[in-house]
């Protein structure tokens, strides 16, 4: 589709990756089938961004609460996420910036190296960033509430000094702009503790459809439906 540069230019995304499971269901498939479309489509709409012109798309991958599921369905993610990494995005010959949320020390030991080189490898890039959140959720609030509380135990900050700027530099997003709007397939009318604190103005979009299921054409959607709304930001 042709669309004029101001549609999704230097736009920032958040998309929460819902509905995996239940498009297996539907298929009498078992869920693990699920993560894997939904993989692949990660991988095309990842791609349709950048084509787009985007800034920066963050992808809710695998929350602090997902630990919850069945082992057999956490390591099936596990793998497809490694997977992807290591052959999914031809990162080299690409000029995108690549940066994982969350915390990474509970995952399996190659798969963080790999994360680190993904990192390290693509942070000269100019293009889009690509966040992946992984392991991802509100300890990132209490992370950065932690390491300022440091701070002011050394005596290098006071109290009153800190600010939401501050803040925001101790999010796993620091130096990148908030989202201007976070979408979730599959229905669901909730954040499930993505992107908390960088949430406070974007707009919310939810789409009936699930996430495996998720096309370009449904990412214009979206993007058509921000494009309508009035911000204000508090003013009028
Ligand atoms: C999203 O799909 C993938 C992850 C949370 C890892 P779900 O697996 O949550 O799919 P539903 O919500 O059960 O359909
Ligand atoms: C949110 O989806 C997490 C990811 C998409 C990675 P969930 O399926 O885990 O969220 P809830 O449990 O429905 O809130
Ligand atoms: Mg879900």
């Amino acid at each position: 589709m042709n669309h004029p540069k101001e549609f999704a230019e230097g736009l920032s995304i958040g998309i929460i990756m819902d509905g995996n499971g239940r498009w297996a269901k539907q298929r009498g498939l078992p869920r693990t089938a699920g993560h894997k479309k939904g993989a692949a489509v990660f991988q095309d709409i990842a791609n349709y961004c950048e084509e787009l012109g985007v800034s920066s798309v963050t992808f809710y991958a695998f929350s602090t609460e997902n630990w919850k599921r069945p082992l057999e369905e956490v390591s099936a993610i596990m793998k497809l996420f490694g997977e992807y990494l290591l052959k999914g995005f031809n990162y080299k010959d690409r000029n995108i910036r690549i940066k994982f949320l969350g915390d990474r020390a509970a995952l399996d030991a190659k798969l963080q190296k790999l994360m680190n080189e993904l990192e390290e490898d693509s942070a000269a890039k100019t293009g889009m960033t690509l966040n992946i959140a992984v392991n991802y959720g509100g300890p990132e609030i209490v992370r950065a509430a932690r390491q300022l509380a440091q701070q002011v135990a050394e005596g290098t900050l006071k109290p009153e000094d800190i600010t939401e700027e501050m803040m925001s530099d101790h999010m796993y997003t620091a130096g990148q702009k908030d989202p201007d709007f976070i979408l979730r397939p599959s229905g669901e009318k909730r954040l499930s503790n993505f992107m908390l604190w960088q949430a406070a103005y974007a707009e919310l979009v939810e789409m009936d459809v699930l996430w495996p299921d998720f096309t370009r054409d449904d990412l214009d959607a979206a993007i058509t439906e921000f494009n309508k709304r009035s911000r204000r930001f508090g003013g009028i």
